[in-house]
């Protein structure tokens, strides 16, 4: 197993995404702190890991908040004695508008869990890294960053902080031995999916419009990142950091 008695904790896991990373890191031996602002999502997560016979602990936070992040950190620590991996992946979407429309409301919200969530992340999680001289830390960032899409400017700079934080961290890290990547998923099939599209539910042309902008003529299903977020936390990546690998198809080709 590629991470076996290892130590992960994944944010946003309640859904998604990070319910199907921590899932996919759970198989392959890990022990998870499940991470969720929803609490009965992250117990959701929890249960079926448990359910394949893994272990995890669920953990209801807000990634914006310092406090949260420091105890989770600390939890992580307390109960499985150690923190190989901080997989930072919550976020949330921008509903497609012209800057003119976007107030500055959205603006914040977007920033601070996107940007400072994951900011926040790495203050607690690196200095642990760092002194156990091992640790991923994996941001989830979006093709967004690299190739935006008209009507997410906000979203799209959001995921360029993030992918420009990874580099930064990755540079801080390295003389510990400790690495930092970030994921850029392509339109992934997921609650966030609609939002994107600017539709209340995903729909056949909503589909067909992303589908069409994607080489491989498909979407990623959250297993896509899941496995990609396991290869990247495993050993069999331990030359690869400060890079954003792109999940997505061919989409930014
Ligand atoms: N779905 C896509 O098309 C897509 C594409 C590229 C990147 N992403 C990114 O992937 C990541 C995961 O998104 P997803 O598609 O799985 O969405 P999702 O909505 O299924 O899951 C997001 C999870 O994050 C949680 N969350 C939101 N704010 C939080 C906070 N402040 N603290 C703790 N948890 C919080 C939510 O409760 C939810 O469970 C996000 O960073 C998103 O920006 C998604």
């Amino acid at each position: 197993m590629k991470l076996e008695n290892r130590v992960a904790i994944v944010t946003g896991a309640g859904s998604g995404i990070g319910a199907a990373s921590a899932l996919a890191m759970a198989a392959e031996g890990a022990r998870m702190v499940v991470v969720d602002i929803n609490e009965a999502a992250a117990k959701a997560t929890v249960e079926q890991i448990e359910k394949g016979g893994g272990r995890a602990l669920a953990l209801a936070a807000d990634v914006t908040r310092a406090d949260d992040n420091r105890s989770m950190v600390e939890r992580a620590l307390a109960t499985f004695g150690g923190l190989d991996v901080f997989f930072a992946n919550a976020g949330v979407p921008q509903w497609p508008a012209n800057i003119e429309d976007v107030d500055e409301a959205t603006y914040d919200r977007i920033m601070t869990v996107n940007v400072k969530g994951v900011w926040l992340g790495a203050k607690y999680a690196l200095g642990v890294m760092k002194k156990q001289k091992r640790g991923v830390f994996l941001i989830t960032a979006s093709t967004a960053a690299i190739r935006p899409r008209p009507g997410g400017q906000t979203y799209a700079a959001s995921k360029g902080a993030a992918v420009a934080l990874t580099k930064s961290l990755a540079l801080e890290a390295a003389p510990h031995g400790v690495r930092v990547v970030a994921i850029a998923p392509v339109a992934t099939e997921t609650p966030m999916l609609a939002t994107f599209m600017g539709k209340k539910q995903v729909d056949a042309e909503g589909m067909a419009r992303y589908v069409a902008t994607v080489p491989l003529g498909r979407l990623n299903k959250p297993e896509d990142i899941a496995r990609t977020a396991v290869f990247l936390a495993s050993d069999d990546a331990a030359m690869i950091t400060g890079a954003c690998v792109e999940v997505d198809g061919g989409r930014c080709i």
